[in-house]
């Protein structure tokens, strides 16, 4: 099912928890809201699922306006950020639940539910632990339970609220790729909230990064790494270093010294410099180049990730090299940038 969200704005008391957000989300995605805490992730979720009303804007499921529809209407599925699935019950009643409480018109037989319930056991790999209650399961193993039971009553919309946060790293990436496997078999319109940017990146069709209750972006994940459109999406995804520069006749420049980049159509002018620490290339001798001596140095699995003084007004920045090129304390190294963003205030 397709999701419209327009122009959604949402107040507790006078305070905007979303102001003015839109988005379209196509039928069969699977989206990521990736976003600090208290940025709005959680409320959007709930304005899709009809658990709470817009102070003003508009959600269509497919061309229908759902904003007046109740949760029942909506057909939803959801995993909620701090979960807890029904202790009385077993792993086959928790998931046959939503299915056993709709009214008569509309509900399968007792038959049909146990199969399908079933199958779903099946789907999330749990086979042969039906019978235990979630007290006798590991954490994973619970929040897969409550995957099969918000897809058990074949949603619209399946919203999933940080379902792996508080399980382990190992967990957390296992399930990550299965709940991708799941989804590409499954194909619900699916959206999956998170605050690990890995996580958003390595699983969602496209990421949609909220800060303060707005939208910053919306791409697929190799648009928001590789071309973030703010200086908030470029410092929140992944590592940057951010330096105070000056554009001048097509160059940039750091107090009196041209850095060796140039810029090319940028107009004159104050600017801060955006680049990730592996976009750059060490230089030998430095014509024009970032300079900067050798403070810290640590191998962090396949790069080596040295910290620089580079002087009194710009701090310190952090590059990657390759592992075999050692950094020794207090030696000085020079570079370029080699990709790079400008951002004006
Ligand atoms: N029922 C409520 N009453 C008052 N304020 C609320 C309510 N629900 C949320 N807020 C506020 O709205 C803002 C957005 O909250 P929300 O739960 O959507 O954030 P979030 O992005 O999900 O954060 P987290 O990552 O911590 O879960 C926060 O400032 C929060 O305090
Ligand atoms: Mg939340």
């Amino acid at each position: 099912m397709e999701v419209r969200v327009q122009n959604i704005h949402k107040e507790f008391g006078r305070f905007p928890a979303l102001d003015d957000v839109s988005l379209d989300i196509r039928s069969g995605e699977l989206i990521a809201l990736l976003g600090p805490s208290g940025s709005g992730k959680t409320t959007l979720l709930r304005l899709v699922a009809g658990l709470e009303t817009p102070t003003d804007g508009t959600i269509y499921f497919g061309d229908e306006d759902a904003s007046r529809k109740t949760v029942q209407q909506r057909n939803i599925g959801f995993v909620f950020q701090h979960y807890a699935l029904f202790r009385h019950m077993t792993v086959l009643d928790n998931i046959s639940f939503g299915l056993k409480i709709r009214p008569a018109s509309r509900r399968p037989t007792s038959t049909d539910i146990k199969r399908r319930a079933m199958e779903l056991i099946d789907l999330v790999q749990l086979s042969g632990l039906e019978k235990r209650y979630p007290a006798q399961l590991s954490g994973g193993q619970r929040q897969r339970v409550a995957l099969a039971r918000a897809m058990a009553v074949e949603p619209n919309v399946l919203l999933l609220d940080e379902p792996f946060g508080a399980l382990d790293a190992q967990v957390r990436k296992e399930l990550r790729r299965w709940l991708r496997e799941i989804h590409d078999r499954t194909g619900h319109t699916t959206i999956f909230v998170t605050h690990d940017q890995e996580e958003a990146l390595e699983l969602a069709d496209r990421v949609v990064v909220m800060s303060k209750g707005k939208i910053e972006q919306v791409g697929t994940p190799d648009e928001i790494y590789d071309t973030p459109v703010s200086p908030f999406v470029f410092g929140f995804i992944g590592q940057s270093n951010i330096l105070s520069v000056r554009v001048e006749s097509g160059q940039l420049w750091i107090e009196d010294r041209s850095i060796g980049v140039s810029a090319a159509g940028e107009p004159d002018g104050p600017a801060q410099l955006y680049f990730r620490p592996h976009d750059i290339e060490l230089l030998e001798d430095c014509g024009g180049c970032i300079a900067g001596i050798v403070t810290a140095s640590r191998r962090v699995a396949g790069t080596r990730h040295v910290e620089l003084d580079i002087g009194a007004t710009q701090g310190k920045v952090e590059i990657e090299l390759p592992p075999e090129k050692t950094a020794t304390d207090r030696s000085r190294i020079a570079f370029r940038p080699t990709r790079w963003k400008l951002f004006r205030s």
